[in-house]
């Protein structure tokens, strides 16, 4: 099916945040591709059911690692729990996000959101690149969000997070494209994962693309990889940000992405 991936990364990715929704969606592709794996989450169960399915399934080596991403020692107790072990792909899934008014969050809330959905990824891609470019050889992949391309009043932590990922992406592509390893940060839109659904969002009118599945993320991200820094998932998540980005003035962006969140979340 997607052979190339593993000649011309190698044979072990992880992925963190794999559990469920798009982190599993990318262990399955990269399972299929004949890639073992090392999945990433916090709870153990949903953890050993995936990785039982993708052994039983493609027959890849699976193991699980059950740890906390928003814990300020998290890259230290992964690096620890991997006894130099040599990632190849590695795929940064997981995010906390939090949403509704941003003074009525902790404290202590906001930095796990700012240690899960950046201070983390951002050690653990130090660690891992070491040995993809001492080996000219490997794939970084961040989640990001269509959240993070302007002001996103409601999601503001977390959308912050989000640019900061796309980025942080789109910049260690430049550094690393000409030594062996490719960076993509993935730019999705709504995605029917458990944790989307859980939100429990109603159907925004104004600029509402069309919620796509985890597998369509998934699939268009390894289309991507090696070729662009960056990319916005799915054709009406790109028309959307076109609109947004390109043709609106950004204080009307601001608005539009603000109101729409107020109206999905009765907010
Ligand atoms: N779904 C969407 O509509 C959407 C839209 C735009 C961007 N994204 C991005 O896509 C990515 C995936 O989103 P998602 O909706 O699939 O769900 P998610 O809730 O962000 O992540 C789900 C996975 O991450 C794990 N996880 C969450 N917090 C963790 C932590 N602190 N430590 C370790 N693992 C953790 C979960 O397992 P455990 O609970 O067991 O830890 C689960 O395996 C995120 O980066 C998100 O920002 C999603």
């Amino acid at each position: 099916m997607c052979d190339y991936l593993k000649q011309k990364y190698g044979s072990l990715a992880l992925v963190a945040g794999a559990s469920e929704g798009i982190g599993a969606a990318f262990a399955s592709y990269l399972a299929a591709a004949g890639i073992n794996l090392i999945l990433v989450a916090r709870r153990k169960e949903p953890l050993k059911i995936l990785a039982h399915e993708l052994l039983e399934k493609y027959k890849v080596e699976v193991e699980c690692i059950s740890c906390d991403l928003a814990d300020v020692n998290a890259a230290q107790q992964l690096r620890d729990a991997l006894q130099g072990k040599e990632i190849n792909l590695f795929v940064y899934n997981a995010a906390l996000s939090y949403i509704g008014a941003f003074e009525k969050n902790t404290i202590e809330n906001h930095n796990q959101i700012a240690y899960a959905n950046m201070i983390t990824p951002m050690n653990l891609m130090q660690v891992f690149a070491d040995p993809m470019l001492a080996k000219k050889k490997g794939a970084i992949i961040l989640m990001a969000s269509l959240a993070g391309f302007q002001g996103s009043g409601f999601l503001a932590a977390y959308a912050a997070t989000k640019a900061f990922n796309r980025v942080l992406g789109e910049s260690l592509w430049y550094e690393w494209k000409d030594r062996g390893v490719d960076v993509i940060a993935c730019c999705a839109g709504a995605t029917s994962t458990p944790n989307f659904i859980n939100t429990k969002p109603e159907k925004a009118d104004f600029f509402a693309p069309r919620v796509q599945t985890p597998e369509e993320v998934v699939k268009e991200c390894f289309e991507k990889l090696g070729k662009q820094p960056s990319f916005v998932t799915g054709t009406g998540n790109k028309i959307a940000s076109f609109i947004m980005q390109k043709l609106l003035p950004r204080k009307m962006a601001i608005n539009i992405m603000g109101d729409t969140t107020k109206k999905m979340y009765r907010l």
